[in-house]
């Protein structure tokens, strides 16, 4: 691993390190209002949400990487206490390129971006109309964490309104693909959060045996991932290994004899069939083709694609059945 201590380098060579490895991240297009009752609008990607009741959102204004001044979205929110946080969605992704231009303070990048005002009900700050999820904010308080150029400022502020898009639900729940948002990465890098960027994975509905509780042949698997293993873990106890080789010993015995077709076992697997990679997998460790080590290595292959079809039965079967010195003595 490369170590870095970043205090022994230059603040915007940390700057790009930080935000390469916090990726991707929200883009809040914030919108402010000074004293005067000017408008301005700037993206920031030091944002996130931190907590529920009440809505609460954190935004960073860092001071300019070149003079150290503050940034007018800093001062108007320091000043007014109100700002709107609009999320960019990839259609807006130019307009946002385009606002975050350091433009002179008063001028108005609603303007200068072309983003349509939204009225908001109860700060003066309007939301951005093209966005499909807007807050009105109230700043809570603010904490500056350096004073000097590239350091932040943390503006906490309570969500009191939201304005989501209709189109953006199904049913009750938001759906992440009618959204569209994108997501800052390191250097120049953006990330869309659509098509094959998006995956569910539901929260384990109970605790599993944990990692550590799997047999040291899986823990320690050359083929077998983490993500693999996690997996695996996921289940409630350990399913019995001496039934799974009792079950198997039948469905071996009822294996014809011979061998599978020429790169049968590859072929089966890269089509995502574990169960018929296994069995061609047994024709071959019967007809006696394969030193016990490869069938071990072959057998949590057949785990692995078991796992990324959903069987995770067959996968633990697979995992167990693993252990050379089982693949040997069966
Ligand atoms: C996608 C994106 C994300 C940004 N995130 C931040 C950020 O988190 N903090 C920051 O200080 N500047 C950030 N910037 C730069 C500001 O938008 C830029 O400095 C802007 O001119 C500030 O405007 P203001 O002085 O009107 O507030 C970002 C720019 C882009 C394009």
């Amino acid at each position: 691993m490369k170590v870095i201590d970043p205090a022994e380098h230059p603040v915007p060579f940390v700057h790009r390190i930080l935000l390469s490895g916090i990726a991707p991240r929200p883009i809040a297009l914030v919108s402010t209002m000074d004293r005067d009752g000017r408008h301005n609008l700037s993206p920031f990607s030091f944002f996130n949400a931190f907590g529920a009741n009440p809505p609460v959102v954190v935004v960073s204004p860092s001071y300019r990487g070149k003079d150290g001044t503050p940034k007018h979205t800093f001062e108007n929110i320091r000043d007014t206490e109100e700002f709107t946080v609009s999320a960019v969605s990839y259609a807006m992704v130019e307009q946002i390129n385009l606002a975050s231009a350091e433009y002179e303070r008063g001028v108005d990048e609603f303007e200068k971006a072309g983003f349509t005002k939204l009225p908001s009900e109860v700060v003066a700050p309007p939301g951005v109309a093209e966005s499909p999820f807007v807050m009105e904010c109230r700043l809570m308080q603010y904490v500056d964490t350096g004073g000097n150029p590239g350091s932040g400022n943390l503006m906490i502020g309570e969500v009191l309104r939201f304005h989501i898009r209709e189109s953006a639900f199904e049913g009750e729940r938001i759906d992440p693909r009618r959204l569209d948002l994108v997501a800052r990465m390191g250097y120049d890098w953006y990330c869309r959060a659509n098509g094959d960027a998006l995956f569910e994975l539901p929260k384990p509905a109970h605790n599993g045996i944990g990692v550590d509780q799997l047999p040291v042949h899986i823990r320690q698997s050359a083929v077998l991932t983490g993500n693999d293993l996690a997996k695996l873990a996921g289940i409630d106890f350990l399913p019995d290994a001496d039934a799974v080789r009792a079950r198997w010993e039948k469905l071996r015995a009822d294996v014809f004899p011979g061998q599978s077709g020429p790169d049968q076992f590859a072929v089966e697997l890269r089509t995502g069939n574990p169960r018929r990679a296994l069995s061609a997998l047994m024709k071959d460790w019967k007809a006696g083709m394969l030193p016990p080590e490869q069938v071990a290595i072959q057998l949590q292959r057949c785990a692995q694609a078991a796992i990324a079809s959903g069987d995770l039965e067959l996968a633990w079967e697979c995992a167990l059945m693993s252990h050379p010195g089982t693949v040997a003595a069966f």
